[in-house]
């Protein structure tokens, strides 16, 4: 996959204020950048279009968007609380981050509707944004996040981090798809 530096690029920072606020420069600019590689390396040409899913025909924007605001409730919460502090940098990367491998995983199909592309047939979700971020040097943590936040992954996260941003993002999904949960009573001896 190569990238072709024809589009306008995004506005990062407007899309995601709360990057503003990751004190680590390098992981700052890092977080910029990969969004800025996914989005010239993938076909869309208005952000507007990548839905959440093929199934969830909602726009993934707005998604990701609230999915970074109740991440950092959780964290303020936890603070003010619990006096428990979380590391703001990697959840602010690792939620801005977890999911924009959706841009080179989909791409425009037929009658508006997206399809997966060679990546997203081929490759585990959040692989490629997971691949951009260590080569730049971010920590493995975050990559960490972007290869357990979904729910075909292979294990949970680990951190204090990822598992927020799991629960949070269940909970965006229940709010504009449907709850995808479901109980089962297991008895052991
Ligand atoms: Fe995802």
């Amino acid at each position: 996959m190569s990238s072709t530096q024809t589009k306008k690029p995004l506005d990062v920072i407007g899309l995601f204020p709360q990057i503003e606020d990751i004190v680590d420069a390098d992981l700052k600019r890092a977080v910029i950048e990969i969004w800025e590689e996914l989005w010239q390396a993938s076909k869309w040409q208005d952000i507007n279009d990548l839905q959440v899913s093929a199934e969830i025909a909602y726009p993934h924007l707005p998604h990701a968007q609230s999915v970074v605001t109740m991440a950092l409730a959780v964290a303020d919460a936890f603070a003010k609380h619990h006096n428990m502090e979380v590391n703001r940098d990697h959840l602010i990367a690792s939620a801005v981050l977890q999911d924009a491998s959706k841009l080179v995983e989909y791409e425009p199909g037929p009658e508006g509707k997206m399809r997966r592309t060679s990546v997203g047939k081929n490759l585990p979700h959040g692989f490629w944004c997971a691949k951009l971020a260590v080569e730049k040097g971010v920590h493995d943590e975050i990559s960490h996040v972007m290869l357990t936040h979904s729910s075909g992954a292979h294990k949970f996260p680990d951190t204090l981090e990822g598992k927020i941003l799991y629960y949070v993002d269940q909970i965006d999904v229940i709010g504009i798809f449907k709850d995808r949960w479901e109980k089962h009573i297991f008895i052991s001896k």
